[in-house]
C-alpha cells in the first residue's frame, strides 16, 4: 500500500502535469523518416551520379543525441562561441525587441535559447515559445523542460521541415523573433537558402526580427578539427544516418565499413562531410526499390557546412528580402561566429 506521503507525491505530480499540459500544443507535420519522402530521397541520392544525402535524417532519436554530445567537444568551437555572443547579447536584445513570441527553427535541443528566455524583460513580454524541428523527441523533452523552467510561457511545438512546412507555423501572437541558431543556415546549398530565407522573411511583419547563427571562415586546421574530433563522436554521428536508414527503410547497410570524411572546399567556402566506403559495398532495400554498388573510389556526401563572412551574409540576407541591422561576432579569431540580427528589407 502505498504511504500518504507518496500519495501525496503522485497527486502533486498529477497535478503539475495537467498544469504543464494546459500550455503545451505540438502540431506533427511531419516527423521525417519513414513517414515523411525519406525512400524518395535516399533513391534520388544513392542513384545519383554524385552520391548524397540529405543532412536532416541524421537526427533521429540517437542522432539528436550525438549532435548534443557534438556541442560539447572541445573540438567544435560553434556551440560555445555562439552561446558567449547570446551570452553577451540576449538581454539587451530582448529588452530592446520586446517579443511576444519566439519562433525557433531547426530548435533541437533549445539550450542556447534559454539565454534569452531568462532576459530580466522576459516575463514582461514574452507569451509563446514555437520550436519547430524535424525531430519529435527532442522538441517534446525540451518543450517540457520549458514548461517547467518557464512558468510564464506557452509551448507551441511544430514537428516538421523547415524547408516545406514554414507554412505551419501558427498565427503570430504579436511581436515575433524569429531564431535560426547553429549555423544550421550553412547546412543549406545556395539556392535552397534563399529559399527558405525568403519563406522566413515571409514570417515577418514590420516590426519582427530574425536572429541567425553563422559560423565564419577562418583557419582551415580549426575548422577541420571541430569536424574530426579525437574521440569520434562526429564519425558516430556520420555513419547514424546509415543506420537510421536500415532501420526506416529496411536497407542492408554495413555502416561500421564506412570511413569519416571531413574537410574544407576552400573554392566553395565550405567544410564537407563524407562517407566512403573501404570495400565496394552491395547496398539494398528491397521496398524502395534499391540496389547500388557504392565503390572506394566514391563517396556519398552526407553535409555541407558552409562558412561566412560579414559581407556574404549581407548579400545572401539581401537576395532574400532582407535587410541585416546587426552583426555581433566574437573577438577570438579562431572561434569567430557570427550572430546576425535581420529585419524585413
Ligand atoms: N539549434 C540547435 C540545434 C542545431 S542542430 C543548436 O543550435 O544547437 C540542427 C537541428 O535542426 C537539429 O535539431 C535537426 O533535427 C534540425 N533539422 C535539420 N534539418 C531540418 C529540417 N529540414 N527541418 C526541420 N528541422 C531540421
Ligand atoms: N550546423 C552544424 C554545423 O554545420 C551541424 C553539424 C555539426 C554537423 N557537426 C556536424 C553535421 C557533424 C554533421 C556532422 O556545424
Amino acid at each position: 500500500m502505498a504511504r500518504p506521503g507518496s500519495l501525496l507525491l503522485m497527486t502533486d505530480t498529477a497535478h503539475a502535469n495537467t498544469e504543464l499540459a494546459a500550455r503545451l500544443t505540438i502540431d506533427v507535420v511531419d516527423g521525417g523518416g519513414a513517414s515523411g519522402t525519406m525512400a524518395e530521397d535516399v533513391l534520388a541520392g544513392l542513384t545519383a551520379e554524385r552520391k548524397q544525402l540529405p543532412p536532416k535524417y541524421f537526427y533521429d532519436d540517437a542522432g539528436s543525441r550525438l549532435f548534443e554530445q557534438i556541442t560539447e567537444l572541445p573540438e567544435y568551437y560553434p556551440t560555445r562561441a555562439e552561446r558567449e555572443l547570446l551570452e553577451e547579447t540576449a538581454d539587451g536584445l530582448m529588452a530592446g525587441l520586446r517579443p511576444v513570441e519566439i519562433v525557433e527553427l531547426g530548435a533541437g535541443s533549445s539550450a542556447k535559447t534559454r539565454r534569452l528566455l531568462s532576459a530580466p524583460t522576459a516575463h514582461e513580454h514574452l507569451r509563446r515559445f514555437v520550436p519547430m524541428d524535424v525531430s519529435r523527441e527532442i522538441v517534446e523533452s525540451s518543450a517540457l523542460g520549458l514548461l517547467r523552467d518557464y512558468p510564464y510561457l506557452s509551448v507551441h511545438g511544430v514537428i516538421g521541415d523547415f524547408e516545406r512546412h514554414l507554412g505551419r507555423i501558427p498565427q503570430a501572437l504579436g511581436r515575433r523573433l524569429v531564431l535560426f541558431l547553429g549555423g544550421t543556415i550553412g547546412n543549406l546549398h545556395p539556392p535552397e537558402r534563399t529559399a527558405f530565407l525568403t519563406g522566413v522573411r515571409g514570417l515577418l511583419g514590420p516590426g519582427d526580427r530574425v536572429l541567425i547563427g553563422l559560423d565564419l571562415v577562418k583557419d582551415v586546421p580549426t575548422m577541420e578539427a571541430a569536424y574530426n574530433d579525437a574521440a569520434g563522436v562526429t564519425a558516430a554521428f556520420n555513419r547514424n544516418m546509415l543506420w537510421a536508414i536500415n532501420r526506416e527503410l529496411g536497407a542492408n547497410f554495413d555502416p561500421d565499413a564506412f570511413a569519416h570524411r571531413a574537410f574544407f572546399n576552400a573554392e566553395e567556402s565550405r567544410i564537407e562531410m563524407h562517407l566512403v566506403p573501404s570495400v565496394a559495398q552491395e547496398v539494398s532495400a528491397p521496398d524502395i526499390p534499391l540496389h547500388v554498388t557504392i565503390r572506394p573510389t566514391e563517396t556519398i556526401w552526407t553535409e555541407s557546412s558552409y562558412k561566412f563572412t560579414v559581407a556574404s551574409i549581407e548579400e545572401m540576407l539581401t537576395g532574400a528580402g532582407l535587410r541585416l541591422e546587426h552583426c555581433y561576432t566574437n573577438e577570438h579569431p579562431d572561434r569567430r561566429f557570427a550572430l546576425a540580427l535581420a529585419a524585413p528589407a
